[in-house]
């Protein structure tokens, strides 16, 4: 069953009744003021921060669900009912019965339209690019035979700022709450605690003039009355409250009279705004807001021609930005999701990290050390200049002993003391996410960069030092098998092996572990294999590691790193990869950890948890037992005891209880999250170990079984939104099984774009230029591809001779040996790729006519 479908040619997708199984939500906002909003107009908006600086309310768990948003009413003041017939263009919150409902979710904005008793309302919500305002471009157009006397009001409720404090500290903030109306211009000024430290307030302007307005929400929506029939909407008139304290609200009300057929719109703008310390108030020594640097802001996206301006400018950034690869698959989801919408949600999962959606409530978590880098792989060729200073930031709060905070804050920066470190794998993180960068820019100047540790001035290293730094701090910590020790968990969050909690709410993965000198982890042995083997090739590439200014800094650090070479990094692989061989291998499939007494953990010698997918995936990425048969064998066993119609669970068999040795994972009912859910984040490292190992098929089997457009006809099992990943799908064990949770922001999302484009296409950036090694399956004829590289265009036409995926390349006309692209000379703008797959030497006649 669907509740909408794709539309293709406009990047949206298009939701054609209001009752989801679940809100399916859009985010508007690229750069600094963000907002996310569901298919009825629920939500919330914030500026840069979900935490610290969030504009609007919105109730999470709430019953009924997403209340809060950016909502309109409309009345029909002529309408013989005495409390008029109110209606909410947008479903909620009235929840009317609306005709042709439609939501279309597009890149950055989203068009809600429909139509009730012959009134139709149509509201696009989006952000202009470079401001930090959302515009709501409301058109009412009257399809009856007479005329239509209209009542339109805006409702927005706003947020006391930090959305943790507005939603706890009742007895200060009842009491703050601080608006300035201008009736006259159609502008509400919420203005808490502007008063004393704050120089920044918000704004909701209308561009019609006004009937009246509200800013105190009880005014509005009447003693215990809710969303669904306010109290000014019932009566068709407004209170013109003021609040004091309580809780500061936004709403106008504007009358309208439309004759037959016709159409009006009118714009409301809800924005933030900062002023200069010491120019706040205007007159200065007054209480008022100075609002001469606001005003020409309002009034410019007040203008239908501005808005509709800046609305062409956010289609023309969207445009430029998902052209850098466009493909051609024989396979509409793959094409769907890889053109549109998977790399539109890896620019979400960057602006947003796992901070705000409808399963994260903004205020929880920050940005994550482990998830930032690895969100960076799904993004760097879209935002590489934000992508630089992106890992600048996050190395910015790497740890003096190579160590990482496992989470740091969007607004200040600086790592979370509160959720602290000691997760492991985190500083290895950095290196695929800076090896990603440099194989997509070639920019080594990176590696030069300045970045202190823990943010102190004066701690400045080379950002390659960092990196340095995160391989000693691994080999610093090794365990009894000279595998790396796992600290208070790796990727996995849940498996906690030195945790052993009995104490009800205590935070898993904040908790005081304790002393851990044995528990360790395989998935980081695989991980430090990668990782090293990368840092090999940066070192072999970057001839002069560092200038003499950085010699001498670097010697005189307490945390002095060896000045590994080449040859160092590619013997720490190897010497890992013979431990994880020697005591990572259960003899079928890899083993996933030991825990705090040396027993194995994903071992057929488990009663529960035999076979975990991450060491599988990771291992074999890193190029473990791809010569020995180790990966072959691996991947059956993948195939044979955790793959399922929905995805690849995370292990099997379910624990059945709570395990103190294992922790969080075993906290989950089977099936869900960690405890053998589809966590779809792992299934891509799957995907591209069969490409490695050579299966085309069996990767994009995999690939489908949880792309979500591929899994759009089953929608009322799926429930989450079918443009976008899931973190989790629940597992075989789970009576839910196939139900997504936790959409949206989830690693899941790079992770599947890097598996599809550049292991199963095989449109590969690497350090010397753009490889082109598809693993696709064996039915398909080929495909095409655009990818702009580097500045230049390579028109990409793969073409099957037969079966295999040998690779024959032409580039511009030339065959060249090897399957990588020489990088062009400098003048070149275009280049023409040919590939020719399945093609093998022993033919006599070269593949090209
Ligand atoms: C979840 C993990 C998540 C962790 C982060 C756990 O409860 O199951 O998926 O990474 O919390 O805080
Ligand atoms: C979600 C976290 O954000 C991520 O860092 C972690 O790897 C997964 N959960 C698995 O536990």
């Amino acid at each position: 069953m669907q509740y909408g479908h794709f539309d293709n040619a406009s990047r949206e997708y298009v939701i054609t009744r209001p009752d989801t199984p679940l809100p399916w939500i859009n985010y508007l906002g690229c750069e600094a003021y963000f907002g996310l909003i569901s298919n009825t107009a629920g939500g919330y908006s914030f500026y840069r921060d979900a935490r610290l600086r969030r504009l609007t309310r919105y109730r999470y768990n709430n019953a009924p669900f997403d209340v809060g948003g950016r909502y309109i009413y409309l009345r029909d003041d002529a309408a013989d009912d005495a409390a008029g017939d109110f209606w909410s263009p947008s479903w909620q919150p009235a929840r009317r019965a609306l005709e042709d409902y439609t939501c279309r979710h597009g890149l950055g904005y989203t068009v809600i339209v429909s139509t009730h008793r012959g009134v139709e309302a149509s509201t696009r919500y989006f952000v202009p690019l470079g401001e930090n305002l959302e515009v709501w471009q409301l058109t009412v157009t009257n399809h009856r035979a007479e005329p239509a006397q209209l009542s339109v009001f805006s409702a927005i409720e706003f947020c006391l700022w930090d959305a943790q404090d507005d939603a706890t500290n009742f007895q200060r903030n009842f009491n703050t709450g601080q608006v300035e109306v201008d009736a006259e211009a159609g502008v509400i000024y919420h203005k808490t605690e502007y008063r004393e430290r704050r120089d920044h307030f918000a704004y909701f302007a209308c561009s019609a003039p006004l009937a009246g307005f509200d800013t105190q929400r009880e005014a509005f929506l009447g003693p215990y009355r809710g969303w669904d029939d306010p109290a000014t909407v019932a009566r068709g008139a407004s209170f013109d409250s003021i609040a004091h304290g309580w809780q500061p609200m936004g709403s106008h009300h504007v009358k309208l009279t439309l004759q037959p057929g016709e159409s009006r719109q009118i714009i409301f703008l809800l924005g933030y705004h900062e002023n200069p310390a010491d120019a706040k108030f205007d007159p200065p020594g007054s209480q008022t807001i100075n609002k001469r640097t606001v005003k020409p802001i309002i009034a410019k996206y007040l203008d239908p021609t501005a808005a509709d301006a800046a609305f062409a400018g956010l289609g023309a950034y969207w445009e430029r930005t998902l052209g850098i690869l466009q493909v051609a698959t024989p396979d509409e989801h793959t094409d769907r999701m890889v053109n549109i919408w998977n790399a539109y949600q890896c620019m979400i999962t960057f602006n947003m990290s796992r901070s705000a959606s409808f399963f994260e409530s903004g205020i929880g978590r920050g940005m994550g050390f482990r998830d930032s880098n690895q969100d960076l792989l799904g993004f760097v060729h879209m935002a590489p200049a934000w992508a630089r200073e992106r890992i600048l930031d996050i190395a910015a709060t790497q740890l003096p002993t190579g160590g990482a905070y496992h989470q740091y804050q969007p607004l200040t920066k600086r790592g979370n003391d509160a959720v602290g470190g000691n997760f492991n794998d985190d500083p290895l993180w950095l290196i695929l996410g800076v090896a990603a960068y440099l194989k997509e820019t070639g920019d080594w100047s990176i590696l030069d960069a300045p970045v202190p540790y823990d943010n102190q001035p004066g701690t400045e290293m080379p950002l390659y030092e960092h990196l340095q730094r995160s391989i000693q701090y691994t080999l610093d910590r090794l365990g009894p098998h000279g595998l790396p020790l796992i600290g208070r968990a790796d990727w996995n969050d849940c498996l906690n092996l030195n945790c052993f909690s009995t104490t009800p709410g205590e935070s898993f993965q904040t908790t005081t572990n304790r002393e851990g000198k044995v528990a360790e982890s395989v998935f980081i042995g695989g991980l430090f294999v990668l990782a090293a083997k990368e840092m090999a090739q940066i070192a072999n590439r970057k001839s002069q590691i560092a200038d003499g200014r950085w010699q001498d800094a670097i010697r005189n650090t307490e945390y002095a790193v060896r000045n590994t070479q080449y040859a160092d990094y590619a013997r720490l692989a190897a010497e890992m990869e013979a431990t994880v061989k020697a005591h990572g291998w259960d003899g079928a499939w890899f083993r996933r950890a030991y825990d705090a007494f040396g027993e194995p953990v994903g071992s057929a010698a488990c009663d529960e948890g035999q076979i975990f997918i991450e060491p599988q995936g990771m291992c074999l990425m890193a190029g473990i037992g791809l010569e020995d048969g180790r990966a072959e064998q691996a991947l059956a066993a993948v195939r044979e005891r955790l793959a399922t119609p929905h995805g690849i669970v995370l292990q099997q068999p379910a624990y059945s209880h709570y395990y103190l040795n294992l922790g969080e994972i075993s906290t989950y009912p089977p099936g869900y999250k960690e405890n053998a859910g589809i966590f779809c984040h792992t299934n891509p490292w799957i995907m591209i170990a069969e490409t490695m190992a050579g299966h085309g098929d069996m990767a994009l089997d995999y690939y489908l079984r949880i792309n979500p457009s591929a899994r759009e006809a089953i929608s009322d099992v799926h429930r989450c939104e079918p443009y976008v990943y899931a973190q989790m799908i629940a597992g075989c064990d789970a009576p839910t099984h196939g139900e997504a949770k936790n959409s949206w922001l989830s690693g899941t999302a790079a992770w599947n774009y890097v598996a599809i484009s550049q292991w199963i296409l095989g449109i590969r950036p690497d350090y010397g230029g753009l490889k082109i090694a598809p693993v696709v399956p064996e039915s398909w004829p080929g495909f095409t591809a655009t990818r702009v590289f580097r500045g230049v265009t390579y028109h990409i036409a793969v073409r099957r001779a037969g079966p295999g995926n040998a690779v024959a390349l032409r580039v511009d006309g030339q065959a060249v040996p090897g399957n990588a692209i020489p990088l062009p000379a400098d003048d070149r703008t275009d280049v023409q790729v040919e590939a020719i797959l399945g093609w093998t030497f022993s033919k006599t006649r070269l593949p090209f006519p």
